[in-house]
């Protein structure tokens, strides 16, 4: 079944143990942590300290996505702050060695790697790193804010890297624009994670929202 991952970007920062107890109860799988440098995107949200606090307060799976320029300088912050699983864009960094580093740097952490594409990159920009990582994370939006409209092209990535799993063991999540249609959408495509932000915490009933989405 698919996994659910309502992103806290959506969620009340001065009542966040709230709303992630509210998600944990309603049956969420992983919460979705986006980290903004206003560098890489050109918004700031949140950085390592709260993930820490976090950690503190549930027991759910912390899915940490970097959208930061310098995922190298702050990765073991983000480790010590007990992410579940390290996402960082490979648009932010241009040596591939530097990629394959920072992939095995986080794993012998063991915590689990993601690589993410921005909607204009395409699947091939990541295609040689797919055997070494667990998640591959499509934006399917402008990463920097919540609550942007889902975009078509996500789709045929989706596909590709659907068509490309048997060989290897990760994971397609999708982010952005994420609501019942598009991620009903997203799910015959081939995806295994959805992320949520606005659709999931601006619905009275999360449960329901929850539900409807897998
Ligand atoms: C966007 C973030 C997303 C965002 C999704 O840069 O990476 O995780 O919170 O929000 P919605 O679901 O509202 O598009
Ligand atoms: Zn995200």
């Amino acid at each position: 079944m698919v996994k659910i991952a309502p992103s806290l970007l959506s969620a009340n920062f001065a009542d966040l143990k709230k709303d992630i107890h509210s998600i944990e109860i309603a049956g969420a799988d992983w919460i979705h942590y986006d980290v903004m440098d206003g560098h890489f995107v050109p918004n700031i949200s949140f950085g390592y300290s709260i993930l820490k606090d976090i950690s503190q307060v549930t027991s759910m799976y912390l899915d940490v996505h970097l959208m930061i320029s310098d995922p190298c300088k702050y990765v073991d912050e983000f480790i010590r702050s007990k992410a579940s699983l390290i996402t960082f864009h490979v648009e932010a960094i241009e040596d591939e060695t530097k990629i394959r580093e920072l992939i095995s740097h986080i794993h012998k952490a063991n915590i689990q790697v993601g690589l993410s594409i921005k909607p204009a990159t395409p699947v091939s920009a990541i295609e040689k790193y797919l055997e070494d990582i667990d998640v591959v994370l499509v934006m399917s939006v402008e990463p920097g804010f919540g609550g942007q409209s889902f975009q078509e092209q996500a789709i045929e990535k989706i596909q590709k890297l659907s068509s490309l799993k048997n060989q290897y063991h990760f994971l397609i999540e999708v982010d952005g624009g994420i609501n019942q249609e598009t991620g009903d959408i997203c799910k015959k495509a081939g995806a295994d994670v959805l992320v949520a932000g606005s659709y999931i915490f601006n619905a009275d009933n999360r449960k329901k929202v929850i539900d409807s989405l897998r």
